[in-house]
């Protein structure tokens, strides 16, 4: 990555003015009515997604990107991986947006994203043997390779071939950019980043603080329901969710949710939230899972990732990483604040109420069973 001192400067002072003053800066960028704003960066990702894409696009940065940064996204041709690669081609941190996959409509993918007048550069790797060069000098690699859930099945049904797609591409992370920050989409999640944690260790470059499950569409799917609740603008609405991504180890705090919202029911708002994914799953009938609202949730992870390591500070983001918050559970959703090397620091989970502590007792065993999966399949696939 290269990152010169002005272009650093521009990415900063523009996150600044309108964090400072979102709503001239909004109505600026995009050319928009101003709308609400929430100044911590957990809750603004709307009002910097748009002012972001919207200057790549028609103002500032129509000629260069604002960082210089390099990502790569592994699994690019399938169904989370085409609507993403357009988000992070909308992302003037962005300079250089590798998309890689075995599918054979990759180099398509890429050319279809290289005639949008962004100037992130798309560049395509079709094929295994292509990986490494996907990979070389990446920043940040997003991973949503594998297969999707079909009606009927539990995200860990996806174990037995995900996790070795996983594996696969990790061992390819650690020999092609073992410093870059990871993003696991590819499910289960709970079991993933693990088997991530472990080739990474094997490989004697592990860092906790760069490999991160991405649950950020358990937050946002918990913004949209519990703001549709109580009659309050989403884009105001920040309910953080913690344990893991998969049943009942999806734990929302809706004692927590800013602005306060009373729930009428808050053990039926905790139950469709745990189970949005299959509400998708089931609507899409055998189609597969997820994915528009899939790709939204992570461009707004991979967009907190990169501004932190622009040096903006009190970036925060729910996040699925190693951890010693939870005694027992190693693996652990909770709020951390970002900074240029992944995970900065890990927030406290706060007061739970009653339902909230018996949800994590709930999640225990199925959490534990999933991490320890994770690391018995690579200590078993050597
Ligand atoms: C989701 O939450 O939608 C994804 O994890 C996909 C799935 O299988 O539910």
């Amino acid at each position: 990555m290269t990152l010169s001192t002005s272009t650093h400067l521009t990415a900063r002072s523009r996150s600044n003015t309108y964090s400072k003053t979102p709503k001239v800066a909004i109505a600026r960028f995009a050319g928009l009515k101003s709308v609400g704003v929430a100044p911590a960066a957990s809750v603004s990702f709307k009002s910097r997604s748009v002012a972001l894409a919207a200057s790549a696009s028609r103002t500032a940065c129509a000629t260069a990107t604002t960082a210089g940064f390099k990502v790569a996204l592994l699994g690019a041709a399938g169904g989370i991986g085409q609507p993403l690669a357009l988000l992070l081609k909308m992302n003037p941190m962005i300079e250089t947006l590798a998309v890689y996959d075995l599918a054979d409509v990759t180099p398509g993918v890429a050319a279809d994203l290289s005639h949008i007048n962004t100037p992130c550069k798309v560049t395509a790797y079709k094929g295994q043997d292509q990986l490494a060069g996907a990979l070389a000098g990446a920043d940040l690699v997003v991973i949503p390779a594998g297969i999707p859930r079909k009606p009927g099945m539990t995200r860990d049904d996806l174990f037995n071939i995900n996790a070795g797609i996983v594996k696969s591409l990790i061992e390819g992370v650690a020999a092609n950019c073992p410093n870059a920050i990871v993003n696991i989409i590819s499910n289960p999640v709970n079991s993933t980043v693990p088997i991530a944690a472990e080739v990474m260790k094997k490989a004697g470059c592990y860092d906790p603080r760069k490999i991160m499950g991405v649950t950020t569409l358990d937050i946002v799917r918990a913004n949209t329901f519990v703001a549709e609740a109580g009659g309050v603008a989403v884009s105001d609405m920040n309910v953080p969710v913690i344990g893991g991504h998969a049943g009942t180890t999806i734990l929302p705090l809706l004692s927590q949710a800013s602005p306060s919202v009373a729930v009428a029911d808050p053990a039926a708002m905790t139950t469709r939230i745990q189970n949005a994914g299959t509400e998708v799953v089931e609507a899409k009938a055998g189609a597969g899972s997820a994915t528009l609202s899939m790709a939204y949730a992570a461009a707004r992870m991979a967009e907190s990732v990169l501004l932190a390591k622009t040096g903006e500070k009190n970036v925060v983001e729910c996040t699925y990483v190693e951890s010693s918050l939870v005694e027992g559970l190693p693996f652990f959703s909770s709020k951390v604040v970002l900074g240029p090397e992944g995970v900065a620091e890990f927030l406290p989970l706060g007061e739970l109420n009653d339902l909230e502590k018996a949800g994590m007792e709930e999640m225990r065993e199925l959490l534990t069973k999933n991490i320890e999966a994770g690391i018995a399949f690579v200590a078993d696939n050597a």
